[in-house]
């Protein structure tokens, strides 16, 4: 692969949360990963291994009070977020990157109709635009989404829509200002199967037309696999595993990853030899010593619980962070 520059790229980093004087909780540590221009990252994990917090981290809408930066930094385009003052990144949230979110609603202001909210956006991003312009705008954004009848949408208040056509229309505000990097969390999980498919396909049409690069985030194999170039897994606030998405679902490395994969319905790997995942995400106070995957790992042994696993790369951008990869089967 030729070696571009990344759009974003996430450095060792490291965020805890201050829950009393006396008690930090780590929720995400020493984490890195890259986002390419053009491409979709998907971030794979069970509820609770610290992908959400990943995601609000990038835009630092974390909790303020009491989320500590430890460590590392978020470079987009090779400046750092982290530090940037806030009116800084205020104008990047929303028009550079932005973010949709597994609960359409949340994000919607109730007493707007969704013409009104789309114009909104597009005049505090520029101010000089006229009424009818932004009309244009926000009708094309609709129409853009696949909504049918896009005219009568534009009149509707939010209330009186769908979970599918709310999720489009999020969609639709998200890439209003035609951001380079869409984040987004969880998109369809609260969707049926069917609509699911079809917001997913029209993100992926969304992307190859405008060449936004994307990070979707989710528990669900599928989504994953329907959507992303490259995989990175994540478990207990840590990377476990990373590359090609086809490397990742066809030759995993990772213990946990396999353990995911032969846990999904539609496996169609050898269940026999795999075992699926016995126990639950710890939560971050109860959160093991060593690698963190350690009590829940069938590999495991004593030096898994006290040491954390750097990353070994098995070639090919292909990427495990386990002590015992070399002994882990390979499957597919
Ligand atoms: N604001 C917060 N304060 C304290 N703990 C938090 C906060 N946000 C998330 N967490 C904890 O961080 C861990 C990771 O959460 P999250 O990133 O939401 O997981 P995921 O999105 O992978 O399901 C969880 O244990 C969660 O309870
Ligand atoms: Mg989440």
């Amino acid at each position: 692969m030729t070696k571009r520059e990344p759009l974003l790229e996430v450095r060792n980093l490291s965020i805890a949360f201050r829950m009393d004087r006396k008690t930090k909780l780590d929720a995400v540590r020493d984490l890195s990963f890259c986002v390419y221009p053009g491409e979709t990252l998907g971030i794979l994990g069970e509820s609770g291994c610290g992908k959400s917090v990943t995601c609000m981290s990038i835009l630092k809408l974390l909790p303020a009070r009491t989320t500590i930066y430890n460590s590392g930094d978020i470079l987009f385009e090779g400046q750092s977020l982290l530090n940037m003052p806030e009116k800084k990144l205020s104008k990047i949230r929303g028009n550079e990157i932005s973010m949709i979110f597994q609960e359409p609603m949340t994000s919607l202001n109730p007493l707007l109709t969704v013409g009104d909210q789309l114009m909104e956006i597009l005049r505090i991003h520029d101010p000089k635009m006229d009424k009818q312009e932004a009309y244009r705008r926000a009708l094309e954004a609709v129409t853009d989404v696949r909504i049918p009848n896009p005219e009568r949408i534009l009149e509707s208040y939010p209330f009186t829509m769908s979970g599918g056509m709310l999720q489009r229309i999020m969609i639709a505000m998200a890439m209003l200002n035609k951001p380079k990097l869409l984040i987004c969390d969880e998109p369809t999980t609260a969707l049926d199967v069917t609509i699911q498919a079809q917001v997913l396909d029209l993100m992926n049409r969304l992307k190859e037309e405008s060449g936004t690069s994307i990070i979707i985030v989710t528990h669900d194999l599928g989504v994953i696999s329907e959507m992303s170039d490259r995989v990175m897994v994540m478990y207990g606030g840590r990377k476990c595993e990373e590359g090609i998405a086809n490397d990742v679902f066809f030759s995993p490395r990772h213990p946990y990853t396999q353990g995911l994969i032969a846990s999904h319905p539609s496996a169609s790997l050898d269940k026999e030899r795999l075992p699926m995942i016995p126990g639950s995400v710890p939560s971050l106070k109860d959160m093991p010593k060593g690698c963190p995957f350690n009590n829940r790992c069938p590999y495991a042994t004593e030096s898994c619980g006290s040491l954390v696993p750097q990353q070994e790369e098995l070639g090919d951008s292909h990427i495990v962070c386990c002590h015992r990869w070399k002994e882990v089967t390979p499957v597919g």
